[in-house]
């Protein structure tokens, strides 16, 4: 063809970051609020990338976006297809660095705009392993919760190494998310915990298994529709990422703020230390009170959506 379009959603984590990297479950679900949209076009030579991060030729592309260039090459190779004419310009309202999933959004995106453009179908296994390439550039070693909760309509029950299964949702829940406008860095936050664990490695082992049963409470308030118990185990899981270090006085902040305004819970979600923060409110208009408060309260950008049954 002469042009295909790709498109990725972001992700959230309800809770379970960090715990799930030793073996707890997680809790994850799109973010259709942000998106990707890759866009592949022929073009005379070469190939170019135009993004919001980096415009010009694919072999200049600075060093923190090289998942990107992996992905496309990989994607390429995989496809038959020489590494030359094509343009491919991405569009993202996800923001860089922030726990929403923009790494793997742009992968899925970029590899779903390639075997459009070639005509070709994408299996969910070709895609997670494309994906997954790029991922590891960002992560190092990703546990594939971010690409799956993308692609998922529903919320996610997520195990390293066992796979997800969909949960059920039991009723609506009104959630808000806010960034603090601050990239996180993960890699730091997930070796902090790891050097946590070698000096104190039994409150971090109690922290850990804390938070495994805050996720079992909140799946269980997800499939009952009990949004008060809900906003308790994001509460509880919130102290416990504190406690081990991976919130931040600006979280805190934010989090603080979004309890005194009404919500039934809130913490931070993906890495921490910066990044994000998702808050539960009682209801849809409490959710649009909830992200105009936290942007009051200097969030650099807030979103509110309704996660029920579709
Ligand atoms: O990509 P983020 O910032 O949403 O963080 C991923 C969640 C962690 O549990 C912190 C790390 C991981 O690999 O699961």
């Amino acid at each position: 063809g002469e042009k295909a379009v790709g498109h990725s959603t972001g992700k959230l984590i309800l809770v379970g970051e960090h715990s799930v990297v030793y073996h707890q479950p997680a809790i994850a679900l799109s973010f259709p609020l942000v998106e990707v949209k890759a866009i592949v076009e022929k073009a005379p030579d070469g190939i170019s990338l135009d993004s919001s991060y980096y415009v010009g030729p694919l072999n200049n592309v600075p060093e923190k976006l090289q998942g990107i260039v992996a992905c496309i090459e990989e994607t390429l190779k995989h496809l038959n297809q020489p590494a030359t004419g094509l343009r491919i310009k991405l569009d993202s309202t996800i923001p860089l660095g922030r726990g929403l999933g923009s790494s793997a959004a742009i992968a899925i995106a970029l590899v779903k705009s390639l075997f459009n453009y070639f005509l070709r179908q994408v299996s969910k296994q070709e895609l997670m392993d494309l994906v997954h390439l790029a991922e590891t550039y960002a992560h190092g070693n990703p546990s594939g919760i971010d690409m799956e909760a993308a692609i998922s309509d529903q919320p996610l029950w997520f195990e390293k190494d066992k796979g997800t299964k969909p949960l059920e949702l039991g009723g609506a829940f009104h959630l808000v998310v806010a960034d603090t406008g601050r990239i996180g860095d993960t890699h730091a936050a997930v070796a902090s915990i790891k050097a946590k664990f070698k000096s104190q490695p039994q409150v971090t082992q109690t922290s850990i298994n804390r938070l495994g049963e805050i996720t079992l409470k909140a799946g269980q308030a997800l499939s009952s529709g009990d949004s008060e118990l809900l906003g308790e185990s994001l509460n509880s899981a919130q102290m416990e990422l504190d406690s081990l270090g991976v919130s931040d006085q600006g979280i805190n902040q934010l989090v603080e703020t979004a309890r005194k305004l009404g919500a039934l819970g809130a913490k931070l979600t993906g890495g921490g230390r910066g990044g994000c923060v998702l808050a539960l409110a009682k209801n849809g208009a409490d959710a649009a009170l909830l992200a105009n408060g936290l942007k009051d309260a200097g969030a650099h950008q807030t979103w509110f959506f309704t996660l029920e049954k579709n």
